[in-house]
């Protein structure tokens, strides 16, 4: 049972994912933070992250820790990754671990939960709960403005807004697989709700597609 969540940056995902994958006891899978991993450690070797020789090695290379680089949630850490994220060979590699995450969630569990930009439309399509969250761009800086102070970074919301909306763009134009609902998504807008009227949306949803398939909570 796979369970896929897409959208733009600080829609609201990250709080979903997690929420749903304790509820129903699945594994989480955030793919951004492969994105960002492979970004930061081309940033960390003093490469560019456009250069796709140097992209694509790093994610070749990438080792579980990687994913727990301190620097990972900074917003350099997603400006490459946008970066990384437009070259299709690095898609590439990396797909193919998230496929396979699908298809052996780890521990055993009987289901996953993935967060991304494009997880119901190319990494899974056969999903049986596709979501799309999205948000208006001021909300959306609003929240990552507050996420990266909770971590004590500086944040400008001016500057902010306007990363996520550079960020927004390169993620929607890209050639390979552009941000997009996918066609069987449900399309939840964010911007009035809180986390708790979102995972209840979600769930509604959730039930009225896969009744019998859910394990009891
Ligand atoms: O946390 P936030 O939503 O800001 O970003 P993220 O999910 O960590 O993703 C960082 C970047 O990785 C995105 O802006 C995308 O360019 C890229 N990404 C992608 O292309 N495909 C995915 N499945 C996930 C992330």
């Amino acid at each position: 049972m796979i369970i896929t969540v897409d959208g733009p940056a600080a829609a609201g995902k990250g709080e979903l994912t997690q929420r749903l994958a304790k509820h129903f006891g699945f594994a989480r899978l955030d793919t951004g933070k492969l994105y960002r991993a492979v970004g930061w450690r081309v940033l960390a070797g003093g490469g560019d992250p456009e250069n796709e020789a140097a992209a694509v090695d790093a994610a070749k290379a990438l080792a579980a820790d990687d994913l727990e680089a301190p620097g990972l949630r900074s917003e350099e850490a997603a400006e490459a990754a946008s970066k990384v994220a437009a070259i299709q060979a690095v898609r590439g590699v990396l797909l193919e671990f998230q496929r396979h995450f699908a298809a052996a969630p780890p521990g055993g569990r009987k289901g996953a939960v993935f967060d991304g930009r494009d997880t119901g439309t190319v990494v899974c399509p056969d999903a049986m709960i596709k979501l799309f969250l999205t948000a208006s761009p001021e909300v959306r800086a609003i929240r990552r403005v507050k996420q990266l102070q909770e971590q004590g970074a500086e944040a400008i919301h001016g500057r902010v807004l306007q990363e996520l909306k550079e960020r927004d763009a390169r993620d929607t134009t890209r050639n390979v697989a552009p941000l997009k609902p996918a066609e069987d998504a449900l399309v939840i807008d964010t911007s009035d709700m809180d986390a708790d009227a979102v995972f209840a949306a979600a769930l509604d949803f959730i039930s009225s597609q896969a009744p019998d398939q859910l394990p009891k909570s």
